[in-house]
């Protein structure tokens, strides 16, 4: 690749984004924040779905094998070589240890040979970032909606690389509700992605799941009572001897998870007057979440946004680009930077 000039006159900045944190180990090269030039993902869903999801130990051991033939591939399929670089971009946290290591590691050591600069980037804000993507004419603010396996979060993006958390989940994330939820129907690992496929031929009102409302915090979430009033249900239908129709379980469940986040992502744009809504993380990618989120956007008069699929669940094209705006700001990490499993949105 030969380094080419913007119309404006500014040089390219080609970002190589990093991710490990959980399931996949993925490579991207990203120009200029939003220009995707290769996404490469090595899953681990296989070896999960062996298990019946997530083994922490096995989820760090296999990126070390995956690592330098991902990045190669990125590498290769963006036309590009180390030297074209102008930074790596890769997740510090939050995640799992020994699989964030690898990815961390790894930065720091091409890094260090090539001498271009390290930043580091926090997964949630990756996940927003993917929005960015396909949608070159968002811009902060906007409210965006994160669901994942492991975060549920109604955020706040004041600006690039400025966030508030105004809404968590006080349990489960809305992922792992899916999950759990598909494993109980006998449906398997990886859940969210199987609920949506059966809940297509279920009755979305067959049960009446509650929708959990947190008292005195409007923008919160629980969705572990969800979870258990579908095993009860479950569990009150072996009693009976009845046999449950599990798409109509799959299609209410989701609906009411749907409902609530929905629901609260459209009220926390009204009270802090912001007309653009986005969503980010594996959730995103449900159907349902998509076309009741545009319906309600549209009513509302809110403009809505949503990633492809592919850049939805983990991946490191959001990596590339979310590292585009903080490199852009000047942030810069050290050859000590730590994986940080616990990191918080906005620290540094
Ligand atoms: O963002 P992600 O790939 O990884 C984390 O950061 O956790 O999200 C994975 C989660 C899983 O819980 C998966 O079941 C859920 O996203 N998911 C879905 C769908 N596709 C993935 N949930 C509901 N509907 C889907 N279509
Ligand atoms: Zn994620």
């Amino acid at each position: 690749m030969t380094a080419e000039a913007t119309g404006n006159g500014e040089k390219d900045i080609v970002i190589l984004g990093i991710e490990s944190s959980c399931d996949e180990t993925a490579a991207a090269v990203v120009r200029n924040g939003r220009e995707v030039l290769s996404n490469v993902i090595s899953s681990q869903i296989a070896l999960h779905t062996l298990y019946g999801g997530v083994v922490p130990e096995s989820a760090s051991r296999k990126p070390i094998e995956k690592i330098n033939p991902v990045i190669k591939e990125a590498l290769e399929k963006a036309d590009c070589e180390l030297e074209d670089l102008d930074a790596i971009a890769v997740t510090y946290g939050p995640g799992l240890v020994g699989a964030l290591l690898v990815g961390v590691a790894e930065a720091k050591a091409i890094c260090y040979a090539k001498n271009i600069p390290l930043v580091g980037v926090h997964h949630i804000e990756g996940h927003i970032s993917a929005n960015y993507i396909e949608h070159k004419d968002l811009e902060p603010p906007f409210i965006c909606m994160v669901a994942s396996g492991g975060h549920s979060h109604l955020v706040l993006v004041k600006d690039y690389g400025e966030y508030e958390i105004i809404g968590r989940t006080h349990d489960d994330a809305a992922g792992e509700a899916f999950d759990k939820v598909a494993r109980a129907i006998g449906l398997g690992y990886p859940g969210g992605p199987k609920v949506d496929a059966l809940a297509k031929t279920g009755n979305p009102q067959a049960i009446a799941f509650l929708r959990a409302k947190i008292e005195d915090s409007l923008y919160d979430f629980s969705f572990s009572g969800l979870k258990s009033a579908v095993l009860n249900y479950l569990n009150q239908c072996k009693m009976r001897g009845e046999e449950p129709n599990r798409a109509d379980v799959a299609a209410s469940f989701q609906q009411s998870v749907v409902d609530v986040l929905v629901q609260h992502t459209v009220l926390a744009a009204k009270n802090y007057g912001i007309s653009k809504v986005a969503i980010a993380g594996g959730v995103a990618s449900n159907s349902t979440l998509r076309s009741a989120m545009t319906e309600a956007c549209e009513k509302e008069q809110l403009s809505f946004y949503y990633p492809s699929p592919v850049f939805c669940t983990d991946n490191a094209a959001m990596i590339g680009v979310a590292g585009y705006y903080e490199y852009k700001k000047g942030v810069r990490h050290g050859l000590d930077l730590n994986a940080v499993p616990n990191l918080k949105l906005g620290q540094r």
